[in-house]
């Protein structure tokens, strides 16, 4: 594609930017509202996006080729039954519209949670693509739901994406994307991992010392292929449990189970291990999720969550969100770094990130993959 303009709407740190920028685009205007992001798109890129996109009138945005919004996920609570223009009032999805409707930009890229599809049953969905066809624009019919794996970066993050081309430019009826089978096998986690974390990252005495115990649990276990979480609180209970619902139920009785099969191994750990009561209480739940292809914790990519530790396959990283659950490269024994996240996030070496590593990994996390972007936009691209 020749050398074009596009603005960059609910911009975070600019991973839109990148991908534009990267295809021949010039940026002609950005729009974020918190101090921090739009001090690191300063950095990078020298222009100002501070600009509550709410308050900008459509008329005061320069003229543009590709308009690219990685909105929020805010609730489309809003969807009417008319589901038109005016039922989007007062959502940011109304602000993309109305830019849309005094712009008429030849493609849009827009973004979002996975979660957009399934939302209102499906409603906020049809409003979306009903406002956008009923503004001109050729839209796919499905949402395309595509995930970094599935195009050899090593990271499982779904997000939808929007693509859309005014009708006037395309000779095509129909707008297709074309989205890979997943590569797993093929990408290695180790390909993001490049930085010495001189021990500011390490996991601490204390995750240490939960992750060898479990370890130990894990090596005692006659099958290693759990396929349900282990809560081993419930192992020696024997309570009635019927009140509760039957998943609960299920897993507990999986777990009771295990107990007995394993009972003279199971008995030794937990005392070893002082019963686990020096366990922070979600950290007596364990999520194996590596079957028997690993054999121990500390060949997985481990993650501290509110469910429990989940262990899984180096294979690819879990999605970056904002500042919990960064994951652990089990075998180094460390957090991943700043820039390894803008590894994953494929943002070039050349990036300054944000000194405070809490806000880096809240910005990676928030932000879009930038080699997703770009295969999206070229085949987006090749349509008119
Ligand atoms: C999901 S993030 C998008 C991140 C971006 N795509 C990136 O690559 O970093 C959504 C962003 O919208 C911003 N935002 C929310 N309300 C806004 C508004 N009224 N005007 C401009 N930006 C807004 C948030 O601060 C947040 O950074």
């Amino acid at each position: 594609m020749p050398k074009f303009k596009f603005i960059d709407l609910f911009a975070g740190i600019g991973g839109f930017h990148i991908a534009m920028h990267d295809l021949g685009g010039e940026c002609v205007f950005a729009s974020e509202i918190n101090k921090y992001a739009i001090k690191t798109y300063f950095d990078n890129f020298g222009i100002s996006s501070s600009n509550d996109i709410t308050k900008v009138p459509e008329q005061a945005i320069p003229k543009h080729d590709v308009l690219c919004a990685g909105f929020p996920c805010q609730a489309f609570s809003k969807a009417g039954k008319q589901n038109g223009f005016e039922d989007t009032r007062g959502t940011l999805f109304f602000d993309i519209l109305r830019i849309l409707k005094y712009h008429k930009p030849k493609y849009i890229i827009l973004e979002n949670v996975r979660n957009l599809v399934s939302h209102d049953k499906g409603l906020t969905w049809k409003v979306i693509h009903k406002n956008l066809v009923d503004l001109g624009y050729l839209i796919p019919h499905k949402p395309i739901i595509i995930s970094p794996h599935q195009i050899g970066v090593p990271q499982l993050r779904d997000r939808v994406f929007i693509p859309g081309i005014l009708k006037e430019f395309s000779n095509q009826k129909e707008l297709k994307i074309v989205v890979p089978e997943s590569k797993r096998n093929i990408t290695q986690a180790n390909n993001a991992l490049n930085s010495s974390s001189n021990g500011e990252f390490a996991i601490s005495n204390y995750e240490e010392y939960v992750l060898s115990a479990w370890d130990e649990f894990l090596q005692g276990l006659e099958n290693k292929t759990i396929g349900f979480p282990i809560w081993a609180n419930e192992f020696t209970k024997n309570d009635n449990i019927s009140d509760l619902p039957s998943w609960k139920q299920v897993f507990i009785l999986k777990n009771r189970k295990l107990y007995k099969d394993n009972q003279k191994h199971i008995d030794g750990w937990l005392k070893k291990h002082n019963y686990l009561k020096d366990f922070v209480r979600t950290h007596t739940k364990f999520e194996w999720q590596a079957g028997t292809s690993l054999k121990s914790v500390w060949d997985g990519i481990i993650q501290f969550r509110p469910s429990g530790i989940r262990v899984k396959r180096p294979t690819e990283f879990p999605a970056l969100v904002a500042m919990v659950h960064i994951p652990i490269i089990g075998w180094e024994k460390r957090r991943i770094t700043p820039r390894e996240a803008a590894n994953l996030q494929k943002f070039p070496q050349n990036f300054k990130i944000n000194p405070n590593p809490q806000q880096a990994y809240k910005q990676f996390g928030n932000s879009v993959n930038v080699d997703v972007v770009k295969f999206i936009a070229k085949q987006l691209f090749s349509y008119g």
